[in-house]
Formats: C-alpha cells, sequence, structure tokens
C-alpha cells in the first residue's frame, strides 16, 4: 500500500468518479438514475442525500452498498475499488458496512435480539454475538426489548432494532434510506439524534438519503440529488436557517 496518505485511501471515504446507472424501460428507452460525475464522502463524516421521489436517492446508496452495480465509473470506500471486486469479494465487503431501510425489513418472528444477530447466520466471529447485541439494543434504548418480536413494538422502535442490526458488524459504512419515511416528526427526531449520536461516537461514515430537512440539518455536509444529478459541491453545507 505504500506511501497512500491520500485522504481517499482514509478508512470509510467514500467516492464516485464518473459513475452512471441506468434502467431500461418497458417501451425500450432508457432512464438515467444515476448520473454521477463526483462525489466524496469524507471518512467519518455524516453527509445528507436529498432529493424528492424518484431522484434516485436509493440506486445511489444501491450502488455504494454494493447491491447494485453501475454501468460505467468507478465507486471507492476505504480506497476498495467496488467495480473491480468479484462476487465473493462484493459479500465480504457488504459485511462491511450497515444499510437501514425505511420498512425496517425486520423477521417477524424473530426476537429483537434474534434480528440484530440475523447477519451473522452462518458467519464466524471471534466475539459473543449475544453480548454484542444485547449491547447494540442497549445503546439504542431497547435493553429491556429484547425479546419482543417486531408486532409488539412500535415503527420507531423497531427501527430502533434495524439499526442496531446494521451495527453488528462494526461497519465503518453506515448506509440509512429514508429511515425516518415511515415515522412521525418526534419519532424521526429520536431516530435522526440516535443515528448521529451513534455516528460520531463510531466514527463512521454515514450516507443518508432522505428528503427530510430535519434529516438534513443534523448532517456535515448536504447534497442535492436531481433526476439522477448530484450536486456535491464539497464545501457545501446546510446553515441552520
Ligand atoms: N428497477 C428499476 N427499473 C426501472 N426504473 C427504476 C428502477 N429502480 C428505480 N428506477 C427509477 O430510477 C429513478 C430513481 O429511483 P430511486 O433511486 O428509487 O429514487 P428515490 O430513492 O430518490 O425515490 C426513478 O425514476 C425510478 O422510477
Ligand atoms: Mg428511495
Amino acid at each position: 500500500m505504500g506511501a497512500h496518505t491520500d485522504r481517499s485511501m482514509a478508512e470509510g471515504t467514500v467516492v464516485l468518479e464518473d459513475v452512471t446507472k441506468r434502467y431500461r424501460l418497458g417501451d425500450g428507452s432508457w432512464l438515467t438514475a444515476i448520473d454521477c460525475p463526483n462525489f466524496v464522502a469524507e471518512s467519518g463524516s455524516s453527509t445528507a442525500l436529498v432529493g424528492p421521489s424518484g431522484s434516485g436517492k436509493s440506486t445511489l446508496l444501491h450502488l455504494v452498498g454494493a447491491i447494485d452495480k453501475p454501468d460505467r465509473g468507478r465507486i471507492t470506500v476505504g480506497g476498495l475499488d467496488l467495480t473491480a471486486l468479484n462476487r465473493r469479494q462484493l459479500a465480504d465487503y457488504r459485511s462491511t458496512i450497515g444499510f437501514v431501510f425505511q420498512q425496517y425489513h425486520l423477521l417477524p418472528a424473530m426476537s429483537a435480539l434474534d434480528n440484530v444477530m440475523a447477519p451473522l447466520v452462518g458467519r464466524k466471529v471471534s466475539y459473543d454475538r449475544k453480548q454484542r447485541a444485547l449491547e447494540l439494543l442497549t445503546s439504542v434504548g431497547l435493553a429491556d426489548r429484547a425479546h419482543a418480536v417486531p408486532s409488539q413494538m412500535s415503527g420507531g422502535q423497531q427501527q430502533r432494532v434495524a439499526i442496531a442490526r446494521a451495527l453488528i458488524n462494526n461497519p465503518r459504512l453506515l448506509l440509512a434510506d429514508e429511515p425516518t419515511g415511515n415515522l412521525d416528526a418526534t419519532t424521526a427526531a429520536g431516530i435522526i439524534e440516535l443515528l448521529r449520536g451513534l455516528q460520531a461516537e463510531r466514527g463512521m461514515t454515514m450516507i443518508v438519503g432522505t428528503h427530510d430537512e430535519a434529516i438534513a440539518k443534523r448532517c456535515d455536509t448536504v447534497v442535492p440529488i436531481e433526476q439522477g444529478a448530484l450536486d456535491a459541491d464539497p464545501g457545501r453545507r446546510l446553515s441552520s436557517g
């Protein structure tokens, strides 16, 4: 690795260069979901990707999370070029990041505790998985709900479980797609504070897709997105007004 003191090599820095993603529509035409000449999320920073429905937020998060592949361009995370990885390497990469969804995606028959441990099923780990899961449930304020199933929890509580689950692998990168989209304003505010607190405490890079200005205001950097185009002026910060 030599003299890679370059900031783009820092653990958790996300860089997109000339990335495009298109979808073929039913009528045979192409829709450009993402057209991103340049985007950087610095290691340990929080970025809000803000745009209306259909602007490409989920697509971008799926590309960075290696859930989907770009048609063109390069995506690197901590210097690792995602576009050069094979299937197995991609699976390894995915296990180093956390993903939080709007719809929580908890397994309904499982307790909160088992949901948090679910990403570890079939994997060897060097720590006590149950202990770590309990610690995470404690850190999201749900120590007393470890044995509840999702249907016994509120939306906000379910999202807290999903956040704990996203952290089970100690990710360096946390991606959140409309994490407060299903929640009332008060509950959403609690989730934002939780995400920001955990992100800062753990030094994670966080990218949040949202159309919620309250979330955007709590992030270090706001990157507007419109029709797949990111306005990624790296100096851009949202003032409190
Ligand atoms: N699988 C797909 N096939 C065709 N078009 C898609 C697909 N996924 C997303 N799109 C389109 O790509 C654009 C961006 O979608 P998306 O990333 O989901 O936006 P957002 O998350 O900001 O609402 C939209 O126009 C959407 O309709
Ligand atoms: Mg979306």
